[in-house]
């Protein structure tokens, strides 16, 4: 039995993002709860960063098996500058993409106040300002840093949807606060900017590279091979994104009893013999793609198919971060 079993059962309650909702999400973090919120990318499970009791809580809930550095997010970039050191290149990056779904790994500053195991005893910190309008006033009404990875079951792909939290985390969180599904549909682009050499990419997300290339005037720096620089890019295993049903990837053909991940036009080939067929954008359009992709596979996880094909998808803008989950929901 690992921790997550061993957490106590909780009466999950479940609030539209009004502004009654806003207040108790506030005052269920001021308690040391768990407060599911959806941000522009994905639904985040949130505790108060400062709060060390607390930290080890959304752990347990996810069945995280490791303590992996988590996000602090905060309501402006002036309240991110208390928590990590700002080069050059990161204020350019601030002030392009905040509020939005960049994070920036930064050198974390000798007065932060996120307790050491928020990011897991390491000498930096992620910080970002989100830009959902239910997340900037939950951070905003709490008025300080908030943790929170991805409000989802360890190994399982982030949730889009306030049905997918409560599915994955009902019964071990306290509060969900339900604001629709979240525009962008995948996690925030995370870029390191340590001072020492060129700012690197160490997660593609929803700000699609050449963005952020653009706003630097230079290439962003190679991420490291995310399974082996553990020190780097910690808690980003291969695994972490997978469904339950295998995925075969770049599918020109569909197989009787397999289920199709479509993007573009339809696929002429199997198609009819597909067990359920999605389409993540039949107009070839990435963006709208990234916002469908993890309901869309949750659902084909569900549909009772033996292998979920996907078709190849463009590897520009969001097709990056797209391809990326996918290829380690293969593996
Ligand atoms: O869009 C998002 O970023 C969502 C929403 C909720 O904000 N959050 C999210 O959190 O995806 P999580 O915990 O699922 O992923 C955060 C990633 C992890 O892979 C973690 O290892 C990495 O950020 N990370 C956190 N602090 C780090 C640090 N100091 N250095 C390198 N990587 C870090
Ligand atoms: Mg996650």
């Amino acid at each position: 039995m690992n921790a997550a079993e061993t957490a106590t059962k909780l009466a999950t309650r479940v609030i539209k993002g009004h502004a009654a909702g806003i207040a108790e999400a506030a005052r269920c973090l001021v308690e040391g709860g768990l407060v599911a919120f959806p941000t522009e990318t994905v639904y985040g499970l949130g505790t108060d960063a400062r709060n060390g009791a607390a930290i080890a809580r959304p752990y347990a809930a996810k069945g995280r098996p490791a303590f992996n550095p988590l996000i602090a997010h905060v309501a402006v970039a002036t309240t991110a500058r208390q928590l990590g050191r700002f080069d050059t290149a990161a204020e350019r990056l601030a002030a392009a993409f905040w509020p939005g779904p960049l994070t920036l790994v930064l050198p974390k500053l000798e007065r932060c106040p996120v307790a050491d195991l928020a990011t897991a005893g390491l000498d930096s910190i992620a910080v970002r300002v989100p830009a959902h309008p239910a997340a900037h006033a939950i951070l905003r009404d709490f008025g300080g840093p908030v943790v929170a990875p991805s409000a989802n079951r360890f190994g399982h792909v982030s949730p889009t949807m306030a049905a997918h939290v409560l599915a994955d985390l009902g019964g071990r969180i306290d509060l969900i606060i339900d604001g629709g599904a979240t525009p962008v549909g995948l996690e925030s682009t995370i870029v390191a900017c340590l001072g020492f050499d060129a700012p690197a990419l160490l997660r593609p997300g929803g700000v699609p590279r050449e963005a952020i290339e653009r706003v630097l005037g230079a290439p962003l720096a190679n991420s490291p091979s995310r399974d082996e620089d553990v020190s780097r890019a910690p808690g980003m295993l291969a695994s972490h994104y997978a469904p339950r049903t295998p995925l075969r990837l770049d599918a020109n053909r569909v197989a009787p009893g397999e289920a199709l991940l479509a993007f573009g036009p339809a696929l002429a080939q199997g198609a009819p013999a597909a067990v359920k067929v999605l389409n993540l954008s039949a107009r070839g359009d990435p963006i709208e793609a990234a916002a469908n992709l993890f309901s869309h596979l949750r659902v084909l996880d569900a549909s009772g198919a033996g292998t979920i094909a996907v078709m190849p998808i463009p590897l520009a803008g969001l097709g990056e971060a797209i391809n990326d989950r996918l290829r380690r929901g293969a593996s």
